[in-house]
Protein backbone atom coordinates (compact mmCIF):
# COMPACT_ATOMS: atom_id res chain seq x y z
CA UNK A 1 0.00 0.00 0.00
CA UNK A 2 1.40 3.41 -0.74
CA UNK A 3 2.00 6.28 1.41
CA UNK A 4 0.18 7.01 4.61
CA UNK A 5 -3.72 7.46 4.73
CA UNK A 6 -6.67 7.98 6.88
CA UNK A 7 -10.28 6.75 6.61
CA UNK A 8 -13.10 7.46 8.16
CA UNK A 9 -16.66 7.67 6.25
CA UNK A 10 -19.54 8.54 8.45
CA UNK A 11 -22.39 7.53 6.64
CA UNK A 12 -25.20 5.60 7.80
CA UNK A 13 -26.43 2.98 5.31
CA UNK A 14 -29.69 1.16 5.69
CA UNK A 15 -29.74 -1.18 2.69
CA UNK A 16 -32.28 -3.68 1.18
CA UNK A 17 -36.05 -4.28 0.60
CA UNK A 18 -37.50 -3.07 4.61
CA UNK A 19 -34.80 0.05 4.36
CA UNK A 20 -37.46 2.80 3.86
CA UNK A 21 -38.96 1.94 7.16
CA UNK A 22 -35.65 3.08 9.11
CA UNK A 23 -36.76 6.98 7.70
CA UNK A 24 -38.96 7.38 10.50
CA UNK A 25 -36.28 6.85 13.43
CA UNK A 26 -33.33 8.59 11.68
CA UNK A 27 -35.41 11.53 11.21
CA UNK A 28 -35.76 11.90 14.86
CA UNK A 29 -31.63 13.02 14.80
CA UNK A 30 -32.94 16.43 12.92
CA UNK A 31 -34.63 19.31 13.44
CA UNK A 32 -38.22 20.01 11.93
CA UNK A 33 -38.08 21.76 8.61
CA UNK A 34 -37.04 19.02 5.97
CA UNK A 35 -36.28 20.34 2.91
CA UNK A 36 -37.64 17.27 0.37
CA UNK A 37 -35.24 18.08 -2.74
CA UNK A 38 -35.82 16.23 -6.05
CA UNK A 39 -35.87 15.81 -9.57
CA UNK A 40 -38.41 15.95 -12.79
CA UNK A 41 -40.86 13.77 -11.55
CA UNK A 42 -40.00 10.44 -11.27
CA UNK A 43 -40.78 9.33 -7.98
CA UNK A 44 -44.30 10.64 -7.96
CA UNK A 45 -45.11 8.30 -11.06
CA UNK A 46 -43.31 5.08 -9.13
CA UNK A 47 -44.48 5.53 -5.81
CA UNK A 48 -41.69 6.83 -3.65
CA UNK A 49 -42.78 10.59 -3.16
CA UNK A 50 -45.83 9.68 -1.23
CA UNK A 51 -44.13 6.52 0.88
CA UNK A 52 -41.54 9.33 1.71
CA UNK A 53 -43.82 12.25 2.68
CA UNK A 54 -45.88 10.05 4.55
CA UNK A 55 -42.97 9.08 6.40
CA UNK A 56 -42.09 13.20 7.01
CA UNK A 57 -45.87 13.90 8.30
CA UNK A 58 -46.01 10.82 10.32
CA UNK A 59 -42.96 12.23 11.89
CA UNK A 60 -44.06 15.64 11.76
CA UNK A 61 -41.85 17.22 10.11
CA UNK A 62 -42.41 20.29 8.04
CA UNK A 63 -42.17 19.64 4.26
CA UNK A 64 -40.21 22.15 2.27
CA UNK A 65 -40.47 21.01 -1.36
CA UNK A 66 -37.73 21.24 -3.81
CA UNK A 67 -38.66 19.52 -7.37
CA UNK A 68 -36.94 19.96 -10.19
CA UNK A 69 -32.96 18.88 -9.68
CA UNK A 70 -32.24 17.99 -13.30
CA UNK A 71 -29.71 15.77 -14.49
CA UNK A 72 -26.01 17.06 -14.31
CA UNK A 73 -27.45 19.92 -11.64
CA UNK A 74 -26.76 23.52 -12.42
CA UNK A 75 -25.68 26.24 -10.53
CA UNK A 76 -28.52 28.51 -11.07
CA UNK A 77 -30.55 25.49 -9.21
CA UNK A 78 -28.05 25.18 -6.49
CA UNK A 79 -28.55 29.02 -5.43
CA UNK A 80 -32.34 28.63 -6.24
CA UNK A 81 -32.13 25.75 -3.98
CA UNK A 82 -29.58 27.60 -1.22
CA UNK A 83 -32.57 30.78 -1.45
CA UNK A 84 -34.89 28.28 -0.66
CA UNK A 85 -33.28 27.02 2.54
CA UNK A 86 -32.41 29.87 3.86
CA UNK A 87 -36.11 31.39 3.86
CA UNK A 88 -37.50 28.38 5.37
CA UNK A 89 -34.41 27.93 8.11
CA UNK A 90 -34.14 24.36 6.87
CA UNK A 91 -33.14 21.70 9.34
CA UNK A 92 -31.84 18.98 6.89
CA UNK A 93 -32.01 18.56 3.17
CA UNK A 94 -33.66 15.21 2.29
CA UNK A 95 -32.32 14.33 -1.30
CA UNK A 96 -34.25 11.49 -3.31
CA UNK A 97 -33.14 10.60 -6.45
CA UNK A 98 -29.81 9.81 -8.00
CA UNK A 99 -26.52 11.34 -8.02
CA UNK A 100 -27.95 14.83 -9.61
CA UNK A 101 -30.03 15.40 -6.82
CA UNK A 102 -27.59 14.17 -3.80
CA UNK A 103 -24.75 16.13 -5.77
CA UNK A 104 -27.00 19.12 -5.44
CA UNK A 105 -27.88 18.66 -1.92
CA UNK A 106 -24.48 19.04 -0.74
CA UNK A 107 -23.71 21.48 -2.57
CA UNK A 108 -26.50 23.59 -0.99
CA UNK A 109 -25.89 22.27 2.28
CA UNK A 110 -22.68 23.92 1.89
CA UNK A 111 -23.95 27.03 0.84
CA UNK A 112 -26.74 28.32 3.08
CA UNK A 113 -25.15 29.54 6.27
CA UNK A 114 -22.26 30.87 3.88
CA UNK A 115 -21.29 33.86 2.13
CA UNK A 116 -19.48 34.24 -0.79
CA UNK A 117 -20.56 32.40 -4.53
CA UNK A 118 -20.66 29.04 -4.13
CA UNK A 119 -19.14 28.14 -7.85
CA UNK A 120 -16.28 30.09 -7.17
CA UNK A 121 -15.31 29.15 -3.53
CA UNK A 122 -16.39 25.43 -4.04
CA UNK A 123 -15.86 24.21 -7.45
CA UNK A 124 -13.26 26.62 -9.36
CA UNK A 125 -11.30 27.36 -6.17
CA UNK A 126 -11.89 23.81 -4.41
CA UNK A 127 -12.20 25.78 -1.21
CA UNK A 128 -13.92 23.78 2.37
CA UNK A 129 -16.77 25.11 3.90
CA UNK A 130 -16.01 27.75 6.92
CA UNK A 131 -19.68 27.73 8.38
CA UNK A 132 -22.09 25.32 9.49
CA UNK A 133 -23.11 23.31 7.24
CA UNK A 134 -26.33 21.56 7.15
CA UNK A 135 -26.79 18.09 7.84
CA UNK A 136 -27.85 15.67 4.12
CA UNK A 137 -29.72 12.42 3.77
CA UNK A 138 -30.60 10.79 0.70
CA UNK A 139 -32.94 8.34 -0.53
CA UNK A 140 -31.48 6.37 -3.35
CA UNK A 141 -33.42 5.74 -6.72
CA UNK A 142 -30.89 5.69 -9.53
CA UNK A 143 -27.58 3.55 -9.04
CA UNK A 144 -24.22 4.49 -10.37
CA UNK A 145 -22.31 7.59 -8.97
CA UNK A 146 -21.58 6.20 -5.31
CA UNK A 147 -22.66 9.61 -3.70
CA UNK A 148 -25.18 8.46 -1.74
CA UNK A 149 -21.55 7.44 0.57
CA UNK A 150 -19.05 10.01 -0.41
CA UNK A 151 -18.54 13.69 -0.22
CA UNK A 152 -18.91 14.58 -4.03
CA UNK A 153 -21.21 17.01 -6.09
CA UNK A 154 -20.74 17.08 -8.99
CA UNK A 155 -22.34 20.66 -10.76
CA UNK A 156 -22.81 22.33 -14.11
CA UNK A 157 -21.64 25.66 -14.87
CA UNK A 158 -23.01 26.14 -18.72
CA UNK A 159 -22.32 29.69 -19.03
CA UNK A 160 -18.40 28.74 -18.72
CA UNK A 161 -18.30 25.62 -20.07
CA UNK A 162 -17.40 23.69 -17.11
CA UNK A 163 -18.52 20.70 -14.84
CA UNK A 164 -16.64 20.32 -11.98
CA UNK A 165 -17.00 18.05 -9.23
CA UNK A 166 -16.12 19.37 -5.11
CA UNK A 167 -15.43 16.35 -2.91
CA UNK A 168 -16.54 17.77 0.35
CA UNK A 169 -14.69 16.33 3.45
CA UNK A 170 -16.74 13.98 5.92
CA UNK A 171 -19.15 16.44 7.35
CA UNK A 172 -21.07 16.80 4.19
CA UNK A 173 -21.10 13.16 3.04
CA UNK A 174 -24.94 11.95 3.67
CA UNK A 175 -25.68 11.26 7.42
CA UNK A 176 -27.43 8.35 6.72
CA UNK A 177 -28.41 6.85 2.77
CA UNK A 178 -31.64 4.26 2.15
CA UNK A 179 -31.00 2.08 -0.62
CA UNK A 180 -33.81 -0.30 -1.57
CA UNK A 181 -33.17 -2.21 -4.75
CA UNK A 182 -36.52 -2.02 -5.52
CA UNK A 183 -36.62 1.39 -5.70
CA UNK A 184 -34.17 1.13 -8.84
CA UNK A 185 -36.38 -1.57 -11.13
CA UNK A 186 -38.49 1.72 -12.74
CA UNK A 187 -35.03 3.68 -13.83
CA UNK A 188 -35.11 3.05 -17.94
CA UNK A 189 -32.75 0.60 -19.28
CA UNK A 190 -31.18 3.84 -20.88
CA UNK A 191 -30.20 5.23 -17.10
CA UNK A 192 -29.65 2.04 -15.60
CA UNK A 193 -26.98 0.56 -18.16
CA UNK A 194 -25.36 4.25 -17.88
CA UNK A 195 -24.90 3.84 -14.28
CA UNK A 196 -23.15 0.81 -14.73
CA UNK A 197 -21.00 1.73 -17.05
CA UNK A 198 -19.92 4.50 -14.51
CA UNK A 199 -19.54 2.01 -11.72
CA UNK A 200 -16.99 -0.16 -14.21
CA UNK A 201 -15.00 3.45 -14.54
CA UNK A 202 -15.06 4.53 -10.99
CA UNK A 203 -13.31 0.72 -10.83
CA UNK A 204 -11.12 1.26 -13.55
CA UNK A 205 -9.77 4.54 -12.94
CA UNK A 206 -9.04 3.64 -9.30
CA UNK A 207 -7.20 0.09 -10.45
CA UNK A 208 -5.28 1.30 -13.44
CA UNK A 209 -2.43 3.43 -11.29
CA UNK A 210 0.85 2.06 -10.22
CA UNK A 211 2.62 -0.97 -10.14
CA UNK A 212 3.00 -2.05 -6.23
CA UNK A 213 0.79 -5.10 -4.72
CA UNK A 214 -2.55 -3.56 -3.52
CA UNK A 215 -4.98 -5.09 -1.37
CA UNK A 216 -7.44 -2.39 -3.14
CA UNK A 217 -6.30 -4.20 -6.74
CA UNK A 218 -7.78 -7.56 -5.42
CA UNK A 219 -11.13 -5.87 -4.01
CA UNK A 220 -11.53 -4.10 -7.14
CA UNK A 221 -11.24 -7.45 -9.81
CA UNK A 222 -13.76 -8.97 -7.39
CA UNK A 223 -16.35 -5.87 -7.76
CA UNK A 224 -16.06 -5.63 -11.39
CA UNK A 225 -16.29 -9.28 -11.73
CA UNK A 226 -19.77 -9.31 -9.58
CA UNK A 227 -20.68 -6.16 -12.27
CA UNK A 228 -20.36 -7.90 -14.99
CA UNK A 229 -22.32 -10.79 -13.64
CA UNK A 230 -25.34 -8.78 -12.65
CA UNK A 231 -25.09 -6.49 -15.16
CA UNK A 232 -25.63 -9.22 -17.65
CA UNK A 233 -28.65 -10.50 -15.72
CA UNK A 234 -30.17 -7.47 -15.42
CA UNK A 235 -30.25 -5.95 -19.03
CA UNK A 236 -32.54 -9.27 -19.49
CA UNK A 237 -34.83 -8.68 -16.65
CA UNK A 238 -34.10 -5.53 -14.79
CA UNK A 239 -36.67 -7.01 -11.76
CA UNK A 240 -34.19 -9.29 -10.11
CA UNK A 241 -33.94 -8.51 -7.22
CA UNK A 242 -29.96 -10.33 -6.94
CA UNK A 243 -28.89 -8.43 -9.87
CA UNK A 244 -30.20 -4.78 -8.62
CA UNK A 245 -28.98 -4.94 -5.22
CA UNK A 246 -25.66 -6.59 -6.09
CA UNK A 247 -25.48 -3.43 -8.66
CA UNK A 248 -26.43 -0.94 -5.97
CA UNK A 249 -23.95 -2.55 -2.95
CA UNK A 250 -21.36 -2.50 -5.71
CA UNK A 251 -21.96 1.10 -6.97
CA UNK A 252 -21.40 2.12 -3.32
CA UNK A 253 -18.56 0.21 -2.72
CA UNK A 254 -16.48 2.00 -6.15
CA UNK A 255 -16.87 5.46 -4.94
CA UNK A 256 -17.12 5.69 -0.92
CA UNK A 257 -13.38 6.52 -0.61
CA UNK A 258 -12.52 3.40 0.25
CA UNK A 259 -11.32 2.06 -2.63
CA UNK A 260 -8.72 4.88 -3.30
CA UNK A 261 -6.91 4.79 -0.28
CA UNK A 262 -3.42 3.60 -1.09
CA UNK A 263 -3.51 4.09 -4.76
CA UNK A 264 -2.80 7.38 -7.05
CA UNK A 265 -5.82 6.41 -9.06
CA UNK A 266 -6.65 8.27 -12.51
CA UNK A 267 -9.56 10.03 -13.57
CA UNK A 268 -8.92 10.90 -17.14
CA UNK A 269 -11.91 9.26 -18.45
CA UNK A 270 -14.17 11.22 -15.91
CA UNK A 271 -12.10 14.72 -16.87
CA UNK A 272 -13.27 14.38 -20.44
CA UNK A 273 -16.42 12.53 -19.78
CA UNK A 274 -17.32 15.97 -17.49
CA UNK A 275 -15.67 18.52 -20.50
CA UNK A 276 -17.99 16.57 -23.01
CA UNK A 277 -21.02 16.64 -20.51
CA UNK A 278 -20.44 20.25 -19.98
CA UNK A 279 -20.76 20.92 -23.55
CA UNK A 280 -23.71 18.20 -24.73
CA UNK A 281 -25.61 17.32 -21.47
CA UNK A 282 -25.31 13.59 -22.13
CA UNK A 283 -26.16 11.48 -19.77
CA UNK A 284 -22.67 11.13 -17.96
CA UNK A 285 -22.73 7.50 -17.69
CA UNK A 286 -22.67 7.57 -21.45
CA UNK A 287 -19.52 10.39 -21.88
CA UNK A 288 -17.88 7.87 -19.87
CA UNK A 289 -18.52 4.86 -22.10
CA UNK A 290 -18.28 6.79 -25.31
CA UNK A 291 -14.08 8.08 -24.47
CA UNK A 292 -13.08 4.59 -22.70
CA UNK A 293 -12.05 2.43 -25.19
CA UNK A 294 -9.92 4.85 -26.82
CA UNK A 295 -8.73 6.19 -24.12
CA UNK A 296 -7.33 2.54 -22.70
CA UNK A 297 -6.07 1.57 -25.94
CA UNK A 298 -4.26 4.45 -25.76
CA UNK A 299 -2.39 4.34 -22.59
CA UNK A 300 -2.48 0.80 -22.28
CA UNK A 301 1.22 0.57 -23.38
CA UNK A 302 2.09 2.93 -20.44
CA UNK A 303 0.35 0.06 -17.65
CA UNK A 304 0.77 -2.92 -20.10
CA UNK A 305 1.17 -5.66 -17.00
CA UNK A 306 -1.82 -4.02 -15.70
CA UNK A 307 -3.64 -3.88 -18.58
CA UNK A 308 -2.51 -7.96 -19.15
CA UNK A 309 -3.73 -8.63 -15.28
CA UNK A 310 -7.12 -7.13 -16.25
CA UNK A 311 -7.56 -8.76 -19.39
CA UNK A 312 -6.57 -12.50 -17.53
CA UNK A 313 -8.56 -11.71 -13.97
CA UNK A 314 -11.31 -9.99 -15.28
CA UNK A 315 -12.54 -10.41 -18.34
CA UNK A 316 -11.05 -14.74 -18.28
CA UNK A 317 -8.27 -13.66 -20.86
CA UNK A 318 -6.21 -16.83 -21.08
CA UNK A 319 -3.03 -17.79 -22.64
CA UNK A 320 -0.60 -20.71 -22.37
CA UNK A 321 -0.99 -21.57 -19.15
CA UNK A 322 0.32 -18.73 -17.65
CA UNK A 323 -0.73 -16.53 -14.46
CA UNK A 324 0.32 -13.25 -14.51
CA UNK A 325 1.52 -10.74 -17.15
CA UNK A 326 5.11 -10.76 -15.78
CA UNK A 327 6.23 -13.96 -17.69
CA UNK A 328 5.32 -12.81 -20.81
CA UNK A 329 6.97 -11.40 -24.02
CA UNK A 330 5.87 -7.80 -24.61
CA UNK A 331 4.17 -8.80 -28.04
CA UNK A 332 1.76 -11.53 -26.29
CA UNK A 333 1.20 -9.19 -23.00
CA UNK A 334 -0.22 -6.74 -25.72
CA UNK A 335 -2.12 -9.46 -27.72
CA UNK A 336 -3.37 -10.14 -24.13
CA UNK A 337 -3.80 -6.48 -22.99
CA UNK A 338 -5.64 -5.68 -26.59
CA UNK A 339 -7.98 -9.09 -25.93
CA UNK A 340 -9.06 -8.05 -22.77
CA UNK A 341 -10.32 -4.62 -24.00
CA UNK A 342 -11.87 -6.04 -26.94
CA UNK A 343 -13.98 -8.74 -24.35
CA UNK A 344 -14.80 -5.67 -22.78
CA UNK A 345 -16.15 -3.87 -25.93
CA UNK A 346 -18.37 -6.79 -26.72
CA UNK A 347 -19.74 -6.63 -22.55
CA UNK A 348 -20.10 -2.57 -23.68
CA UNK A 349 -22.20 -3.09 -26.83
CA UNK A 350 -24.02 -5.95 -25.38
CA UNK A 351 -25.39 -4.06 -22.68
CA UNK A 352 -25.96 -1.16 -24.92
CA UNK A 353 -23.85 1.71 -23.61
CA UNK A 354 -22.75 5.09 -25.91
CA UNK A 355 -20.42 3.44 -28.00
CA UNK A 356 -19.03 6.99 -29.92
CA UNK A 357 -19.42 10.80 -29.03
CA UNK A 358 -21.47 10.99 -32.27
CA UNK A 359 -24.29 9.30 -30.52
CA UNK A 360 -24.42 11.83 -28.00
CA UNK A 361 -24.46 15.10 -29.70
CA UNK A 362 -20.60 15.69 -30.59
CA UNK A 363 -19.50 17.02 -34.11
CA UNK A 364 -16.11 17.65 -35.10
CA UNK A 365 -16.12 21.02 -34.88
CA UNK A 366 -16.67 20.86 -30.81
CA UNK A 367 -13.47 18.93 -29.88
CA UNK A 368 -11.64 22.02 -29.77
CA UNK A 369 -13.92 23.35 -27.32
CA UNK A 370 -14.46 20.18 -25.24
CA UNK A 371 -10.73 19.54 -24.92
CA UNK A 372 -9.97 22.96 -23.23
CA UNK A 373 -12.52 22.26 -20.78
CA UNK A 374 -10.66 19.44 -19.59
CA UNK A 375 -8.55 18.90 -16.48
CA UNK A 376 -5.45 16.87 -17.67
CA UNK A 377 -4.72 14.19 -15.15
CA UNK A 378 -3.96 10.46 -16.01
CA UNK A 379 -2.84 7.47 -13.94
CA UNK A 380 -0.35 5.35 -16.47
CA UNK A 381 0.12 8.31 -18.57
CA UNK A 382 -0.70 11.93 -17.84
CA UNK A 383 -2.13 13.11 -21.11
CA UNK A 384 -1.34 16.29 -23.01
CA UNK A 385 -4.04 18.72 -24.35
CA UNK A 386 -2.88 17.30 -27.93
CA UNK A 387 -4.17 13.85 -26.54
CA UNK A 388 -7.17 14.55 -25.59
CA UNK A 389 -7.98 16.11 -28.86
CA UNK A 390 -6.62 12.95 -29.99
CA UNK A 391 -8.26 10.56 -27.86
CA UNK A 392 -11.71 12.90 -28.18
CA UNK A 393 -11.14 12.79 -32.08
CA UNK A 394 -10.93 8.44 -31.98
CA UNK A 395 -14.26 8.36 -29.78
CA UNK A 396 -16.77 10.18 -32.54
O1 LIG B 1 -35.27 13.58 -12.50
P1 LIG B 1 -36.10 12.35 -12.38
O2 LIG B 1 -37.46 12.49 -12.93
O3 LIG B 1 -36.09 11.79 -10.97
O4 LIG B 1 -35.43 11.23 -13.34
C1 LIG B 1 -34.11 10.75 -13.16
C2 LIG B 1 -33.13 11.33 -14.17
O5 LIG B 1 -33.78 11.72 -15.34
C3 LIG B 1 -34.09 9.28 -13.51
N1 LIG B 1 -34.36 8.41 -12.35
C4 LIG B 1 -33.68 8.36 -11.19
N2 LIG B 1 -34.20 7.40 -10.41
C5 LIG B 1 -35.23 6.83 -11.10
C6 LIG B 1 -35.34 7.49 -12.34
N3 LIG B 1 -36.28 7.17 -13.26
C7 LIG B 1 -37.13 6.18 -12.94
N4 LIG B 1 -37.06 5.48 -11.78
C8 LIG B 1 -36.12 5.78 -10.86
N5 LIG B 1 -36.05 5.05 -9.71
O6 LIG B 1 -32.76 9.01 -13.92
C9 LIG B 1 -32.23 10.18 -14.54
C10 LIG B 1 -30.80 10.34 -14.12
O7 LIG B 1 -30.68 10.64 -12.75
P2 LIG B 1 -29.31 11.24 -12.19
O8 LIG B 1 -29.48 11.46 -10.73
O9 LIG B 1 -28.89 12.38 -13.04
O10 LIG B 1 -28.29 10.03 -12.47
P3 LIG B 1 -26.95 9.66 -11.76
O11 LIG B 1 -27.22 8.96 -10.48
O12 LIG B 1 -26.15 8.94 -12.77
O13 LIG B 1 -26.23 11.05 -11.40
C11 LIG B 1 -25.46 11.73 -12.35
C12 LIG B 1 -24.78 12.94 -11.74
O14 LIG B 1 -23.84 12.55 -10.71
C13 LIG B 1 -22.55 13.07 -11.02
C14 LIG B 1 -22.56 13.11 -12.52
O15 LIG B 1 -21.55 13.91 -13.06
C15 LIG B 1 -23.94 13.66 -12.80
O16 LIG B 1 -23.98 15.05 -12.63
N6 LIG B 1 -21.50 12.25 -10.39
C16 LIG B 1 -21.37 12.29 -9.05
C17 LIG B 1 -20.34 11.64 -8.40
C18 LIG B 1 -20.16 11.68 -6.94
N7 LIG B 1 -21.03 12.27 -6.16
O17 LIG B 1 -19.16 11.18 -6.44
C19 LIG B 1 -19.33 10.89 -9.13
C20 LIG B 1 -19.76 10.52 -10.50
O18 LIG B 1 -18.61 10.17 -11.22
C21 LIG B 1 -20.52 11.58 -11.21
O19 LIG B 1 -19.65 12.54 -11.76
ZN1 LIG C 1 -18.86 8.74 -12.50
Amino acid sequence: MLGNFEYYNPTKLYFGKESLSFLGKELANYGNVVMLSYGGGSIKRNGIYDKVVAILKEAGKTIVEDPGVMPNPTIEKLMEGVERARNNNVDLILAVGGGSVCDYAKGVAASVHCTGDPWTKYYLNQEEPTCKVLPVGCVLTMVGTGSEMNGGSVITNHATNLKIGKVFGAELMPKFAVMNPEFTFSIPQYQMVAGIFDIMSHLMEQYFSDTDDNTTDYIIEGLMRSLIQSSMVAINDPHNYEARSNIMWTATWALNTLLKKGKTTDWEVHMIGHAVGAHTGATHGMTLSAVSLPYYRYIMPYGREKFVRFAMEVWGVHVCGCHGGGTLDVQTQNAVALKGLEVMEMWMKQIGVAMNLTSLGVTPDMIEGIADSTVLGGGYKVLTRDEVVKILRDSL
